[in-house]
């Protein structure tokens, strides 16, 4: 029993660590979403919500982030860190499912190293789309496989662009200009077509 509890608290400060590193890239991948206040963000892949916490301080009071995150031990920490920080963020467990409840319609749609965990990426970003009303933007953010691999996702985890907008117009999904971000991402929005 301690052991399992000594493993699941390493494996959280593994995840705390990693995943606050990317803290820089908040307020990168909110400008290029065009995050405002009184905003509506849904964090799909919320993770520990190093970036979601950004956002919901973006949005204000008047806004709301829902942080999409399937991982418990995740989204328990994340919930606990925006309470204690007073800062608007409701959970939402299952991602098909629970995107279906939204109680307010999504301004952006946040997707950063998300995409390529996803067992099915057309079904991920088919329901997203079916979330997104006509004027709200999806933001992707991933890894790049042409990047020398330093740091972030394993070469064979990466997606390609050209894969990424494929998917994008298989879905629904009208794409912005792709561009080179930091840390070896690239990057993109996209609006429904
Ligand atoms: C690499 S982290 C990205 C965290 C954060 N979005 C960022 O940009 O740093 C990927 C997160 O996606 C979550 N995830 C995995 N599969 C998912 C799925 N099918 N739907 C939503 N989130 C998923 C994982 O639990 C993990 O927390």
């Amino acid at each position: 029993m301690d052991d399992a509890i000594h493993s699941d608290t390493a494996r959280l400060a593994r995840l705390i660590t990693r995943q606050g590193q990317k803290r820089p890239l908040a307020p990168i991948w909110a400008a290029q979403a065009g995050i405002g206040p009184g905003m509506v963000v849904l964090d799909i892949g919320a993770g520990i919500g190093a970036l979601t916490l950004h956002y919901a301080t973006m949005i204000g009071p008047d806004g709301l982030v829902f942080a999409l995150e399937p991982d418990d031990q995740s989204r328990t920490h994340l919930l606990a860190a925006a309470k204690q920080a007073g800062l608007p963020v409701l959970g939402l467990p299952y991602p098909a499912a629970a995107l279906d409840q939204l109680a307010r319609a999504p301004d952006r749609v946040m997707l950063t190293d998300t995409l390529h965990h996803a067992d099915d990426p057309a079904m991920m970003l088919t329901a997203i789309r079916r979330v997104m009303p006509a004027p709200s933007r999806l933001f992707i953010a991933e890894y790049d496989p042409t990047g020398p691999g330093l740091l972030g996702a394993k070469m064979p985890q990466r997606m390609a662009p050209a894969r990424v907008l494929a998917l994008l117009d298989q879905t629904g999904f009208r794409p912005g200009t792709m561009q080179a971000a930091p840390d070896e991402h690239y990057c993109l929005t996209a609006t429904c077509a």
